[in-house]
């Protein structure tokens, strides 16, 4: 739950000061509901033990866990910095005046669009992911020189020097979700050490006078819960860091150590605590820069996504039929589901739920929980312990913050829900229910002479 969740005297749920059931009622369900004194605790926990534990450090929130204007105000105010992956993310971020330094571009596949809309807002880390796009970073880097580019203190500079890390794949397993490890060998994501893929990359890097290349990059996945494959990475990243300076007189400037910092869904699992993954990570470092003879002047970067937003959010659903099966379960259904959340149906996450509007009334039935869309794996929890429901009951499932409304869908031509911020009593809506128009805005008629129809 969010910090400021409590049962208030009506025996509702109530965050930030907030009547889960008043939320429901004024904005509808499902309602995403996030809380500020969460998310700015959880960024400034993160920013704080950061910069006490390594003197050149930076945190930047990964926007794929969620992203919005709201959030780009809010972590642009916390001095929190981005990893960001497409022009949209770009534009937000452009659009709320983030600082440029403190934004990274990432992507497996990034498109020549993608690259020069980063050079031009001025964003001059790129983590590499693959051979091919070295050189395009390259011409495209020589192309916006000829164009004004903003410099950090707002003035224009014609001159565009991207800084270059080279994403690895370390070979090693995260022990997660198998959609959610990327830095096993076989995986799309980084490129090898073994194969020599990241050596190439490096001397390809070498090769053109306007790239800089400062250093490495780690994400070796998701859901993280054994801190040894983060420092055993990070071991893999020095060793190849020592192995080029031995060749080619390389200098590690930076290390960015990814996110991946595992959160609990429900009591089966136990989130990790940030302070202490730092302390960590930031013991390894300091203990591997040493043993390898390298500078300790590296600056390092960390990107959790997930560990700074998913518990700040709670999913408001509304109960709607419930059912008894011929197979024995009770399905309570609710008005949400798969659509806003494809967490349970695309990785068989865990979740938990609560009566929001009878919190004290005794878990004395299971039920399972399922969506409104069309599909038999539309189940949001497969056995949740909870107080005897009726249609109208109102239902919370927490840790709701990462990448459930940025992977959510329009699955039956559903419109996909709203988002409010609570803080001290206050609500305000930052994202609108979509409406019919809204879906159907892209959608184009090739006209009644046409002879398609
Ligand atoms: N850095 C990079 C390069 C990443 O690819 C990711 C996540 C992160 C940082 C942040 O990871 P986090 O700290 O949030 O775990 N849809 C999946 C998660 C996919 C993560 C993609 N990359 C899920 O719902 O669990």
């Amino acid at each position: 739950m969010p910090i400021t969740a409590r049962v208030n005297n009506a025996h509702n749920l109530e965050i930030g000061g907030c009547d889960a059931e008043a939320l429901a009622e004024e904005f509808g369900t499902p309602l995403y509901v996030f809380d500020l004194a969460t998310l700015r605790s959880l960024a400034e926990t993160a920013s704080s033990a950061c910069s006490k534990l390594w003197q050149d450090s930076t945190v930047l929130y990964a926007t794929k866990a969620y992203f919005s204007p709201f959030l780009a105000e809010l972590y642009k105010g916390l001095g929190v910095g981005l990893d960001v992956t497409s022009e949209a993310e770009i534009e937000i971020a452009r659009r709320a005046g983030f600082s440029c330094e403190k934004i990274y571009l990432h992507g497996n596949n990034k498109t020549a669009a993608e690259i020069r809309s980063a050079l031009s807002a001025g964003i001059e880390h790129l983590v590499v992911d693959n051979l091919d796009e070295i050189g395009l970073i390259s011409l495209l880097a020589n192309e916006i020189c000829a164009e004004p580019v903003l410099a950090r203190d707002g003035g224009p500079v014609r001159e565009m020097t991207p800084r270059l890390l080279i994403r690895l794949s370390p070979n090693i397993d995260a022990n997660t979700h198998r959609y959610l490890t990327t830095g096993v060998a076989d995986s799309k994501f980084g490129l090898g050490i073994a194969n020599g893929a990241a050596t190439r990359a490096f001397e390809e890097i070498l090769y053109y006078p306007n790239l800089n290349l400062v250093g490495l990059h780690l994400h070796i996945g998701s859901q993280v819960f054994e801190t040894e494959r983060l420092s055993e990475a990070l071991g893999v990243a020095l060793d190849l860091a020592a192995e080029w300076r031995d060749r080619y007189g390389f200098a590690l400037k930076e290390l960015n150590l990814g996110g991946g910092w595992g959160v609990a869904y429900d009591e089966s699992q136990n989130s990790l605590d940030i302070e202490q993954v730092l302390r960590i990570l930031t013991d390894s470092l300091r203990e591997g820069l040493d043993s390898r003879g390298l500078d300790k002047n590296v600056r390092l970067v960390v990107e959790p996504g997930r560990a700074l937003i998913a518990r700040a959010a709670v999913a408001l659903y509304r109960v709607g039929s419930i059912k008894e099966s011929g197979g024995g379960r009770t399905y309570a259904a609710v008005d949400g589901g798969m659509g806003d959340n494809i967490r349970p149906a695309l990785y068989g996450s865990p979740y938990n739920a609560f009566a929001a509007n009878k919190m004290d009334a005794p878990a004395t039935r299971v039920y399972a929980i399922v969506g409104r869309y069309c599909e038999q794996g539309d189940v949001l929890i497969e056995s949740a312990r909870l107080p005897e429901l009726r249609g109208g009951d109102l239902l919370a499932i927490p840790v709701a913050g990462a990448y459930q409304i940025p992977m959510a869908s329009n699955y039956n031509l559903i419109p996909r829900p709203a988002v409010v911020v609570v803080d001290n009593t206050d609500a305000k809506l930052v994202r609108r229910r979509e409406t019919i128009d809204d879906m159907l805005a892209c959608e184009l008629s090739p006209g009644p002479a046409s002879r398609l129809i």
